[in-house]
């Protein structure tokens, strides 16, 4: 029997699984590296960006439930590279005053595999003409976009200084 083509909305409901599994890890990673952060700003702002990520799980849901398919995860290796490298950070870098900058650099790492992986459906979505889901996958996308602008200022403002202490 042959097998049917394989067309942008089988690519779409892949990379929808794909993201989908890597927000969970995500949701697993952020109270991690917040207990693990030193400074109480960076502390904040993970805790505040699992919150956001737990609607990301929600329209993630709802993007499913638009295209017709069970929301499902598949293993996406990309996402659990980079949770590895923060674990790394942490454990090599536990007492450092470089600890939070590590940090803040794993941080961005998964906000920028987000930005492109919400990039990609969104314009995945425009094609395939499902509006509802178009909106959606904006909405966080601009989340975490805005997260990662805030996630520059904090390593530009306190966190990378207070990494490389002045020699007295
Ligand atoms: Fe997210
Ligand atoms: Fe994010």
């Amino acid at each position: 029997m042959a097998t049917e083509p394989k067309t942008l909305n089988d690519m779409f409901i892949d990379t929808l699984k794909d993201v989908y599994y890597a927000e969970k890890q995500i949701l697993r990673a952020l109270p991690k590296m917040a207990k693990a952060a030193n400074s109480a700003e960076l502390k904040a702002a993970f805790e505040k960006h699992r919150g956001e990520t737990e609607g990301h799980v929600e329209r993630l849901a709802q993007v499913f439930e638009i295209a017709g398919k069970a929301a499902r995860g598949k293993t996406c290796d990309a996402i659990l590279g980079i949770v590895e490298e923060g674990k790394a950070v942490m454990e090599d870098y536990g007492d450092s005053p470089a600890l939070d900058a590590g940090l803040l650099a794993s941080a961005q790492a998964v906000e920028h595999y987000e930005i492109a992986r919400y990039g990609t459906l969104k314009a995945w979505a425009q094609q395939l003409g499902l509006t509802e889901a178009v909106s959606l996958l904006d909405q966080t996308l601009a989340e975490e976009v805005k997260t990662d602008e805030l996630f520059s200022k904090l390593g530009v403002g306190s966190i990378n200084k207070s990494a490389q202490p002045k020699a007295a």
